[in-house]
């Protein structure tokens, strides 16, 4: 008998979705005669039975576009605001899986969905997964979809950034996504040529940025562009606050995912008070560009539309082999299903070891310590 496969798509939209949405798609219903059909919104449209078939000609046309048909949302199975209360909704979307008569379900996600779908797992679904998101922090897999085409709007970004705080001599701070993992603002800092880039994963030492930047301009270079990740923190305020919070320690200092710039001083954003701080020490001017979700939107970069085509035609041949319970990560040319149990509450930061952090410092790039 055929498979009937329901898709969702879960936490923040990442270009590149509806790729793996027609990937996953195409293949099933081409290749192994599957029937598929989705839920909106990610798991909250799966718990109020919110379905949409993804037959014909609603897997055409979708390649190249931005977002996901499909519509998202940060709803947990297990924790889901309903009728101004938060309730474990698991029995409902059992129920709804069910009912639908699925033999499956796929989530693409972030590091949050693969938790919620090994919760589902558990509760006894079948369910496989797709790892999307710009941060490019979800464990176990090379890369997620997404990531590639939010370098390259970030760096475009810096490189437009250069020429206004060039003429004017100024200092631009310009601050890119990533709460817990400084990939993107990296990535981006090192193909743009930023003079200092600020990660979560090395706590910042302003005097030290400061001290950069009054080189540059003793040099002659009377601009500098600082990329900033998110969740980057000042030393200062790791030390204190995790002294603050005792045996929470320091990751529970940092901002929380969503919580944009939540570390404040006097209103001021964390972007914004390094901004400060930065004019008071060298005495230049200084101005903050927050890229935002920007950098979210859009078509997906040709290396994107790849890497969700390839796991997810590789998503529908596992479905067809019943290999389920895994997320589908890439790994070199090919891809590999890896137990949820291995990615769900992991987290891929940058090790302070990479090559992307040895090169950035040859090239006499600050990383703010
Ligand atoms: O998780 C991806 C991400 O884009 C983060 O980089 C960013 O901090 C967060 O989502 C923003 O969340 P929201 O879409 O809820 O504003």
């Amino acid at each position: 008998m055929a498979k009937n496969i329901g898709i969702l798509t879960a936490g923040g939209d990442s270009p590149g979705l509806n790729a793996a949405i027609r990937a996953v798609g195409k293949a099933a219903q081409g290749s192994y005669g599957m029937h598929v059909i989705g839920f909106r919104d990610g798991f909250r449209g799966l718990m109020e039975n919110r379905a949409v078939r993804l037959e014909g000609g609603a897997l055409s046309g979708i390649l190249t576009t931005g977002g996901t048909i499909l519509g998202t949302s940060r709803d947990k199975p297990y924790m889901m605001p309903v009728g101004g209360q938060t309730l474990d909704m698991t029995d409902a979307i059992v129920d709804n899986f069910h009912k639908n008569h699925l033999d499956v379900l796929v989530c693409l996600g972030g590091g949050g969905t693969q938790k919620s779908a090994l919760h589902l797992a558990k509760a006894g679904l079948n369910i496989i997964t797709l790892p999307k998101t710009i941060d490019n922090d979800v464990a176990m897999t090379d890369v997620s979809f997404g990531f590639d085409t939010a370098l390259g709007i970030a760096t475009e970004a810096i490189d437009r950034l250069h020429s206004t705080a060039h003429s004017h001599h100024r200092i631009i701070v310009v601050e890119i996504m990533g709460h817990n993992a400084g990939w993107l603002a990296l990535g981006s800092g090192i193909a743009g040529g930023a003079d200092v880039i600020l990660i979560p994963e090395i706590p910042y030492d302003v005097d030290r940025v400061a001290e950069a930047i009054v080189r540059r301009s003793r040099a002659g270079k009377r601009f500098s562009i600082v990329a900033v990740a998110e969740g980057a923190v000042p030393i200062r305020t790791q030390t204190a606050e995790a002294a603050d919070k005792g045996s929470r320690g320091k990751d529970k200092a940092r901002k929380a995912p969503g919580e944009s710039a939540a570390i404040e001083d006097q209103g001021m954003s964390h972007t914004a008070q390094l901004s400060r701080q930065l004019e008071e020490a060298t005495g230049l001017e200084a101005r903050v560009t927050i890229l935002g979700h920007l950098q979210r939107g859009g078509t997906p970069s040709a290396a994107d539309r790849l890497l969700a085509t390839r796991p997810g035609t590789g998503c529908a041949a596992l479905i067809d082999e019943g290999v389920y319970a895994v997320m589908v990560a890439a790994r070199g040319e090919g891809v590999e299903p890896v137990p949820l149990e291995k990615v769900a509450g992991k987290r891929r930061t940058v090790p302070l070891d990479h090559p992307w952090i040895e090169s950035a410092r040859r090239v006499g790039t600050c990383l703010g310590d």
